[in-house]
């Protein structure tokens, strides 16, 4: 198969030297373009800013804003079979982004948020025959919360995990279905985990 994966954060700026982010280490989705590959798929890494080293192999689209994520797999999708989405994507943006670099003013600023797209939403709307993976990181009624991303983003299986994950070494993941069933569970090193559902995958969603 030809996979395209998502990893890491993306990035918003305020001007331009500060941003806005979070605590993605993007291991996750780079031990599953590494499991993907030693399996015989070809990869396609979409990512963000993170400090690993590309897997042999894996065809690579850097990206920083979660615009330049979206551009990307939307262009990178349709030549895919599948698509895993790890990416720890910002849901806000600035409203503005100021040219240059702000100066302080001595008051209190308010930074004004808009939502950026869901990318993930929009790849489902257009799978079509090819698959959708999903990750959902809960902190509060997660199967319920990961149930509806699943829907919202028109999903074939999303993948549970708790926040501890986040820029932790190992994972413990949940693999829920369309129609609510737990289809599996994996504990460990990201890498182990990873190979798992690479498998999983390959057995239980590819078509
Ligand atoms: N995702 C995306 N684009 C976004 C936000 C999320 O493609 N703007 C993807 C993520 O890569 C992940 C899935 O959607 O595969 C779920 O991400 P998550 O942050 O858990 O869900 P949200 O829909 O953003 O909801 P919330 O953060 O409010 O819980
Ligand atoms: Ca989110």
């Amino acid at each position: 198969m030809r996979i395209l994966i998502t990893a890491g954060p993306t990035r918003e700026y305020v001007d331009d030297v500060r941003f806005l982010s979070n605590a993605s280490s993007g291991r996750m989705g780079y031990a599953l373009a590494e499991a993907a590959i030693a399996a015989g798929h070809e990869v396609i890494l979409v990512t963000g800013p993170v400090d690993l080293d590309v897997p042999d192999g894996a065809k690579v689209s850097a990206i920083e804003t979660t615009d330049e994520l979206r551009m990307s797999c939307l262009e990178l999708f349709p030549s895919c079979d599948g698509i895993i989405a790890t990416a720890a994507v910002c849901d806000y943006r600035p409203r503005e982004r100021v040219h240059g670099k702000m100066t302080k003013t001595g008051q209190p600023i308010v930074l004004e948020l808009v939502e950026t797209s869901d990318v993930l939403a929009e790849l489902g709307a257009q799978k079509g025959h090819r698959w959708v993976v999903g990750f959902a990181l809960e902190s509060q009624d997660p199967r319920n919360n990961a149930m509806r991303k699943l829907r919202m983003k028109q999903c074939d299986c999303i993948v549970l995990n708790d926040t501890s994950a986040i820029s932790s070494l190992e994972n413990r993941v949940e693999i829920l279905s369309p129609d609510a069933e737990t289809q599996a569970e994996f504990t460990g090193l990201k890498t182990d985990v990873a190979a798992q559902l690479i498998t999983f995958i390959e057995q239980r969603i590819a078509r």
